[in-house]
């Protein structure tokens, strides 16, 4: 039974560096003249509005996208997202927020192609809305663990996963170990992005995933890693990370940039983290 709805949660601090990442990946991948696949496991619905009651439970936007798109900024990749989410807005107020799905769609060249992969039937059935009649795109209403095995390796061969769990289960973690090791063996140039949560320290797993991880010895694996507030002992989630194998050259050098800039922007109590993962 899948209880999570991203719309919920549309343009919190967790998106703003999951999506800051992704567009930088997407950057790196549009900057050879060779097509690419992008595969979303966890898609989402693809746009959210932000003027919804689902979004106005706990207006997680206000303390996310909406101080950045106030402020705006000198990043090139900070300005970049700004720019996209500008797309999906017609005034200067924010009304609606892209899922990873939207903002990769806006990075597609003629020959890439896109999977999307998503669970539950009224966010695959909005995705399917929200995404329009796009050849490049195919929409897949199955489970992400398995869909990702048999999509992979995908043609273009070059490209990327997101893996976007709503980690509503603990065995999630177990499932997304298992799921990076088996596609970096049949897909060693993909780029593998996995998000996770920062959580209070008694629910926290985000050091056993890295852990596990770095005991593997993947090719260049790197963390940025972004917090709002301090870890509380019991509650919430303070925070939030990327894990990324097969990292691009000097992705590491452009995240230090535009988080130092977010973290600026965000203000007291927002700090960044970008770490590479040895054994
Ligand atoms: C965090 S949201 C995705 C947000 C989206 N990636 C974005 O950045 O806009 C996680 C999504 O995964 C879906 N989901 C949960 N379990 C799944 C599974 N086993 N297979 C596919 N989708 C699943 C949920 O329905 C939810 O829409």
């Amino acid at each position: 039974m899948l209880s999570y709805r991203h719309g919920f949660h549309a343009g919190n601090h967790a998106d703003v560096v999951k999506h800051l990442v992704l567009l930088g990946l997407l950057q790196k991948l549009q900057g050879k003249d060779k097509p690419f696949t992008y595969i979303d496991s966890h898609s989402g619905a693809g746009l959210y509005d932000l003027d919804s009651d689902a979004a106005r439970v706990n207006s997680e936007h206000l303390s996310g996208v909406v101080p950045l798109w106030q402020k705006r900024g000198t990043d090139p990749l900070l300005n970049l997202y700004l720019d996209k989410v500008s797309e999906f807005n017609s005034t200067r107020a924010l009304h609606h927020y892209p899922g990873s799905p939207s903002l990769a769609l806006g990075c597609l060249r003629p020959d890439d192609r896109m999977h999307l992969l998503e669970l539950h039937p009224a966010e695959v059935e909005a995705l399917r809305i929200n995404m329009g009649r796009d050849t490049r795109v195919s929409i897949h209403y199955r489970d992400a663990f398995e869909g990702l095995l048999a999509l992979t390796p995908p043609e273009p061969r070059r490209g990327m996963v997101l893996i976007d769990p709503a980690y509503e289960e603990k065995e999630d973690y177990k499932r997304v170990l298992s799921a990076v090791l088996k596609l970096q063996r049949r897909w060693p140039v993909g780029i593998i992005a996995v998000w996770y949560p920062l959580l209070a320290r008694q629910r926290d797993r985000s050091a056993w995933l890295k852990a596990a991880i770095a005991r593997e010895n993947l090719p260049d694996v790197l963390t940025v890693e972004l917090t709002v507030q301090e870890q509380d002992e019991e509650f919430g989630m303070h925070g939030s990370g990327m894990l990324l194998v097969n990292t691009p050259w000097q992705f590491r050098e452009q995240m230090q940039a535009t988080f130092t800039e977010v973290v600026s922007v965000l203000g007291e109590g927002a700090r960044f983290r970008v770490e590479e993962l040895h054994a």
